[in-house]
């Protein structure tokens, strides 16, 4: 008897999972078959079989030559857009429908989940607003010392272990480096991680971005059904990382409230959010002590997420991009010297001095950054939830509320349709004629938008000053003990190389 339930069930449940596959067939829209019958199209990333940048490759390429079409992942329909002026329409024109990312991962009982990344709706709008100012070039500016500091560092760390080896793996130092940055600005902290790998926090970055058989787990039932699974009471951050990075904040505060000390960094600025915000509040409250316009308060516990949010949204990406700018750059030596040319008349022209503003001149560099984001973009795809029903413009789609859509950047990035030959590292597809031949929203490393990267000045000065202060004292050669074309990371949220990426560094002379 209960062997013929069980059977029942499952047939029910084969029968529900395939009707469910029917989704794309019955609107008439090109799509890919699942290709497992309980994970749709999301076998390969889960199963370690192909990295993202790659499955988000294919899939682009499969789809061709319509201009959207869909997946699965797990039974849940996934809107690819292939067209950049369609991606443009939905990232911006009509951004009102694609308000939300669709993680929904902010959860009240998991202080360090609301963050900006993961808020909806009003509350991410009135947040982003807060937070904005945050990043002005005045601000950036003002933490450009901060940033120096951790990069004379490095320069000691490479010139001490230079003498024992020349070959690094600059993957490594590179995270470290932009580790101690973001420890610096975002928690006021000497990381130290440079020059103690182990050291606790660099520790916890680690372990934020672990992949194991329990977090495989927690993503499969996030992608089956994130609200539920919160309400489960699953956590999607581990306890003592939350606990790490909160206690770490309410100190630092507490310390700097007490010893009134001032740093200028993002924690320097979110207190003083807090403070306007305090005043503000007292301002508003009525006679019976109702607020009439109280925003959300930015709690101890709001300013700690937010702080890990800088922390893990800029660290993998900003070392990303170095590591492979340098690997490029010894693999091409030609455009090496170009841009040592560039660094060294900077330094004559700034009395061997780097600002801030000399940075501004680097006008080779920052085509040498753009290709290199576009070859290697840290973040594979963007994604957004229709939260209206959406027609799209000449078509008869309509997209449901609640379908997921996503941007395959890297597919974008790769397509010889926009950038010919797109396996050459070419920075020269950055000059304003290059540019001219091509759609603007084929190339989106740092998405676009409303929701559009807020870091990408404090990310991009840090990328610049660590160029320019290593092309400036080393040459970077090539090394066996990289393989190229460079093997992505499996089962990684974003793009990163299998195995780190090694170059042997020689000094100047
Ligand atoms: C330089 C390398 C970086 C790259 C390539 C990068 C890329 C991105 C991308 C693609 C997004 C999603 C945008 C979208 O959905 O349209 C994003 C969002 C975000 N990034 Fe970055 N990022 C970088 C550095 C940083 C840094 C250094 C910080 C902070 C210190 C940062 C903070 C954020 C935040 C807070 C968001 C969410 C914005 C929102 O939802 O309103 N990023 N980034």
């Amino acid at each position: 008897m209960i062997l013929y339930l069980f059977v029942i069930i499952l047939i029910i449940i084969i029968y529900w999972i395939r009707s469910c596959y029917t989704y794309w067939k019955k609107r008439n829209v090109p799509y890919l078959k699942p290709s497992s019958l309980i994970f749709g199209n999301e076998f390969d990333f889960l199963f370690k079989k192909k990295s993202l940048p790659q499955i988000m490759l294919e899939n682009y390429n499969a789809l061709a030559p319509h201009r959207f079409g869909g997946v699965f992942s797990f039974q849940n329909p996934v809107l690819y857009i292939r067209d950049p002026e369609l991606v443009k329409t939905i990232l911006t024109t009509d951004f009102q429908y694609f308000y939300d990312r669709g993680f929904y991962l902010a959860n009240k009982k998991e202080p360090l989940t609301q963050h900006l990344f993961n808020l909806t709706g009003n509350e991410w709008k009135s947040l982003r607003a807060r937070l904005s100012p945050i990043f002005t070039s005045g601000k950036v500016k003002i933490m450009f010392r901060l940033m120096k500091e951790c990069v004379d560092e490095m320069i000691s760390v490479i010139d001490e272990q230079i003498l024992q080896d020349q070959c690094f793996d600059f993957k490594e130092l590179l995270a470290r480096y932009s580790m101690d940055i973001i420890g610096s600005c975002a928690f006021g902290l000497k990381a130290n991680s440079l020059r103690n790998p182990n050291s606790e926090f660099r520790q916890m970055g680690i372990r934020t971005f672990e992949m194991n058989m329990k977090s495989i787990f927690r993503t499969i039932l996030f992608a089956f059904n994130p609200r539920f699974t919160n309400f489960l009471g699953i956590k999607s951050i581990k306890n003592d990382i939350n606990d790490f990075f909160i206690n770490l904040i309410k100190e630092t505060v507490a310390y700097r409230k007490k010893y009134n000390i001032v740093r200028n960094d993002f924690l320097d600025i979110l207190i003083s959010l807090q403070n306007e915000e305090k005043e503000q509040v007292n301002k508003n409250v009525t006679g019976n002590g109702y607020s009439k316009n109280a925003k959300i308060e930015l709690s101890i516990e709001m300013m700690a997420a937010q702080s890990f949010l800088f922390f893990i949204a800029g660290f993998e990406t900003s070392s990303t991009i170095l590591s492979f700018t340098i690997l490029e750059l010894s693999r091409n030596l030609e455009l090496q010297d170009r841009l040592q040319q560039e660094v060294d008349k900077m330094y004559i022209t700034y009395d061997g001095e780097i600002t801030y503003d000399s940075l501004s001149h680097l006008v080779y560099m920052d085509k040498v950054i753009a290709e290199t984001m576009r070859k290697y973009p840290a973040t594979p795809f963007l994604m957004r939830t229709c939260t209206e029903d959406y027609l799209i413009p000449d078509s008869n789609y309509v997209i449901e509320r609640g379908t997921v859509v996503f941007v395959p950047i890297y597919g974008f990035h790769h397509d010889p349709e926009y950038f010919p030959n797109p396996e050459k590292f070419d920075p020269d597809r950055f000059s304003e004629e290059g540019r001219a031949t091509r759609h603007n929203f084929s190339y989106l490393p740092f998405g676009e938008g409303p929701k559009i990267c807020i870091g990408i000045r404090f990310g991009l000065i840090q990328i610049k000053l660590a160029l320019a202060v290593l092309l400036k004292r080393y040459n970077f050669r090539m090394s066996s003990n990289m393989k190229f074309p460079v093997e992505m990371r499996k089962h990684y949220p974003l793009l990163s190389c299998e195995g780190g990426v090694w170059v042997n560094c020689v000094k100047r002379t």
